[in-house]
C-alpha cells in the first residue's frame, strides 16, 4: 500500500517502483527533512491544525527520529520511496495516528526543495571552510619560501625569477574568490519554500517567518509557484564546485610536473603518496593526480544537472530529482578534495636547491632591456638590443650573467658599469615591487593582506 494509492485501481509495476525510488541518494536528507517537520509541525499548531497533544506526540516522535538518524540507527525500508515518505511512514509507525496529520497544508514539492536549500546552506559552509584551510597551509608555505628564488613558467619555459611565495600565494588569492563564489551560492540557497504547497500555496495560514526562524532561513520565497519549481541553487553550487575544483587541477598539475625527477622541484610526502603494484622502485603522486582529475567529475555533475533542468517547465516535475545525486556528489566529492590538497601542501617538501640550480641567466633579459630603457631609449629599440645579445649568448654558449661590460657595450654604447648589477637575481626580484609584484617587499605585503583576510594563522 502506497500513501498516494487511492484513486489507482491496480499496484505500480515492481520496475516503476523501482525507476521512481529515491530514498539510495535522498536519504542523506534525513536530517533536514525531519529538522523541516519539526518545524513545520510548530506552525500546524499555531494555527491549531494539531492540538497541543498531538504536536507534542509528533515533536517528540520527530525528534527521537533525529536522534536514530544521527546514531544511524534509523531503519528506512526498501519499499519506502523517498526520505520524506519514509519519515511519516517511521513517524506513524511511532505515535500512530497522531502522525497522519503532520502533511496536512504541505507537499514533497515545498518539502524537497526546503531539504535541499538547507543541505546546500550546510554543505557551502564547510565547503568555505574547507577553504580556508588549504588558504592557511598556502599562507604557511609562503612565509617559509621567501627567500627561495624560483623561475616563473610561461608556455614551461622559464620565464623570469620570482620568490617561490609568489606561486602559493597566487593560489591564496584564488582561492578568496573562491569563497565568495561558494558565499553567494550560500545566499542563493538561503530562501524558505516552505509553504509553498505543492504549487499554489499552502491551504492554512502557517506563519511562514516562523518556519525560517526555525529552520535558520534568512529570507522566505515570496511565490509558491518559484518556491517550488526554482532550481537555480543547485546549479550555482554546482558551478562553484566546478571553478574551485578546476582551479585546484590546475596548481595540481603543475605540482605533479614539480614532483617529477626531471623538476624536483618538491616531493610529496609519503603519507600523500601511493606506489606501484610492479615497480618496487615507484612513488607516485595520486592525491594531485585525483585532485586534478575530479575536476572533470564537477564540470560534468554541473552540465549534467543543466541539461536536466533546461525545458523543465514552471512547477515540480520530476525530473527534478535528479538534482540530488550530482549536488551531493560535488559538494562530498569537493570537500575532499579541498582536504586532501590542504594536506599535500602543508606535508611537501620544497627541494630549495633543485628550485634555484637550474636558473637560466637569459630569465634576466627583460631586466637587461629595462636597464636600457633607464638608459632613454625605447623598450621596443632595447627588447631589439637584448635580443641579439641573447643569440650571441646560445650561439657562443657564454651564459649572459658571464657577459662583461666592454662585450655588453658591443651592443649598445648605453651600457655603463652599473650594467652588471643586472645579473644578480636578488636585483631581478627586488625590482618588481609594484603592488601584486614578486619583490620581498612586494610579498610582505601580500602576506600581511593574506593574514588580514584569513585571521590569525598558527605557525
Ligand atoms: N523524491 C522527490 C524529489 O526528490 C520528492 C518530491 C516528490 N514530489 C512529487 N510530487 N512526486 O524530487
Amino acid at each position: 500500500m502506497k500513501m498516494w494509492d487511492g484513486r489507482f485501481s491496480k499496484p505500480s509495476a515492481t520496475l516503476m517502483d523501482r525507476f521512481n525510488r529515491s530514498l539510495g541518494v535522498d536519504a542523506a536528507l534525513g536530517r533536514e527533512d525531519i529538522e523541516g517537520s519539526i518545524a513545520w509541525a510548530a506552525a500546524l499548531k499555531k494555527v491549531r491544525i494539531l492540538s497541543v497533544r498531538e504536536h507534542a506526540a509528533i515533536d517528540r516522535g520527530l525528534r527521537s527520529l533525529l536522534n536514530e538518524w544521527k546514531n544511524g540507527t534509523i531503519r528506512f525500508l526498501d519499499s519506502d520511496e523517498d526520505v520524506h515518505m519514509a519519515i511519516e511512514r517511521l513517524l506513524v509507525d511511532k505515535i500512530g495516528a497522531a502522525g497522519e496529520k503532520l502533511h496536512t497544508g504541505r507537499s514533497r514539492n515545498d518539502q524537497v526543495a526546503t531539504d535541499t536549500r538547507l543541505f546546500t546552506m550546510r554543505r557551502v559552509g564547510e565547503i568555505t571552510k574547507l577553504i580556508g584551510a588549504v588558504q592557511k597551509a598556502l599562507l604557511l608555505r609562503a612565509k617559509a619560501d621567501r627567500a627561495i628564488i624560483a623561475p616563473a613558467f610561461t608556455h614551461l619555459q622559464q620565464a623570469q625569477p620570482i620568490v617561490l611565495s609568489q606561486y602559493w600565494l597566487s593560489l591564496l588569492f584564488a582561492l578568496e574568490r573562491e569563497k565568495t563564489r561558494f558565499a553567494e551560492a550560500r545566499q542563493c540557497a538561503d530562501l524558505m519554500p516552505l509553504g509553498s504547497g505543492a504549487v499554489a500555496g499552502s491551504g492554512f495560514p502557517v506563519d511562514r517567518e516562523l518556519l525560517a526562524r526555525l529552520l535558520g532561513f534568512s529570507a522566505i520565497s515570496q511565490n509558491s509557484i518559484d518556491g517550488v519549481s526554482s532550481r537555480d541553487f543547485v546549479l550555482q553550487a554546482l558551478a562553484c564546485c566546478a571553478s574551485c575544483g578546476v582551479l585546484l587541477s590546475r596548481y595540481a598539475e603543475d605540482l605533479i610536473i614539480w614532483s617529477s625527477r626531471e623538476f624536483a622541484f618538491v616531493e610529496l610526502d609519503d603519507a600523500w603518496s601511493t606506489g606501484s603494484s610492479m615497480m618496487p622502485q615507484k612513488k607516485n603522486p595520486d592525491s594531485l593526480e585525483l585532485v586534478r582529475g575530479k575536476a572533470g567529475r564537477f564540470v560534468g555533475n554541473y552540465t549534467r544537472f543543466a541539461a536536466t533542468l533546461k525545458g523543465v517547465g514552471l512547477a515540480y516535475y520530476k525530473d527534478l530529482q535528479e538534482d540530488k545525486e550530482p549536488l551531493f556528489d560535488s559538494l562530498e566529492q569537493l570537500g575532499l578534495v579541498l582536504d586532501v590538497f590542504a594536506n599535500v601542501i602543508a606535508t611537501l617538501t620544497v627541494k630549495t636547491d633543485a628550485v634555484s640550480r637550474d636558473l637560466d641567466p637569459l630569465l634576466l633579459a627583460t631586466d637587461l632591456a629595462d636597464y636600457l630603457v633607464g638608459k632613454g631609449i625605447a623598450f621596443r629599440k632595447a627588447h631589439n638590443v637584448v635580443g641579439k645579445i641573447v643569440a650571441c649568448s646560445i650561439s657562443s654558449g657564454a651564459p649572459l650573467t658571464g657577459f662583461s661590460v666592454d662585450q655588453l657595450r658591443e651592443f649598445s654604447p648605453l651600457f655603463g658599469t652599473d650594467a652588471l648589477a643586472v645579473f644578480k637575481w636578488e636585483n631581478a626580484v627586488a625590482r618588481r615591487n609594484a603592488v601584486g609584484g614578486t619583490a620581498p617587499a612586494s610579498v610582505a605585503r601580500q602576506i600581511k593582506q593574506a593574514e588580514k583576510m584569513l585571521g590569525k594563522v598558527q605557525s
